[in-house]
């Protein structure tokens, strides 16, 4: 569903036919453009749900997990977290940190599906601190981003899922669209065509 929804929104941002929007994949499975060109974008789905985040300005990155994922990953989270995230989760009511957990899981997978890396091993070299501000900030091992502060990230709920965006451009709330596809797949109205979502 995640393939119809790209070929869909990003034949829009073409001007093409769905069928001839063309892709190819980096060795580590980044799904890009075929011929390259200035649109960038990034798929994630669950059984449920599929979403798209396309950028003209820009790396993006998304990731979409059920909001009840948080407890299974609270019992991974020492494999998983950076020792100063781990130090942030400590720090909460244990009753808030399965929801701190999904919102730090879900940026991590956004942000390095942006930059194109693996979850698995590169997750350790990044760290999302909020440091009591309510908004995560970006601490990253040079090699994997040496200007941390140029990434904007958003979480959004919907419809019992937790969505994190990553992009090296502000979001702007008229930026989200949520459209049904249901098969045949129709060109979205101009009302309502994709422009993150
Ligand atoms: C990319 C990755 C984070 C996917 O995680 P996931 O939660 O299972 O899946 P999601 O639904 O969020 O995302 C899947 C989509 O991300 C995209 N994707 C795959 N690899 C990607 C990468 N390296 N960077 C950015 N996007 C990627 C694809 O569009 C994929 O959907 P598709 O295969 O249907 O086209 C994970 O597979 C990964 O780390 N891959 C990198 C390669 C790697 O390290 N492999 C060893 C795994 S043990």
């Amino acid at each position: 569903m995640s393939r119809v929804l790209a070929r869909t929104a990003l034949s829009h941002y073409l001007n093409i036919p769905p069928e001839e929007v063309n892709f190819k994949r980096t060795p580590l499975g980044k799904p890009s453009l075929d011929p390259p060109c200035h649109i960038e974008f990034n798929l994630s789905n669950t059984s449920k749900l599929a979403v798209c985040i396309i950028s003209a300005s820009g790396p993006v990155g998304i990731d979409i997990e059920p909001l009840g994922r948080g407890g299974e990953i609270m019992e991974i989270a020492d494999i998983f977290f950076s020792g100063t995230e781990r130090e942030e989760l400590a720090t909460l009511d244990p009753r808030s940190q399965p929801e701190r957990a999904l919102s730090l899981w879900t940026l991590k997978e956004a942000f390095l599906k942006a930059k194109g890396l693996g979850i698995y091993s590169e997750a350790e070299k990044i760290a999302f601190l909020y440091r009591g501000t309510g908004r995560p900030g970006l601490a990253a091992s040079p090699d994997i981003e040496p200007m941390p502060e140029r990434w904007h990230f958003k979480n959004i709920d919907f419809m019992d899922h937790r969505i994190a965006l990553a992009a090296t451009t502000p979001f702007q709330a008229s930026s989200v669209r949520f459209v049904a596809l249901k098969p045949p797949v129709a060109m979205p109205a101009a009302s309502e065509q994709p422009s993150i979502l």
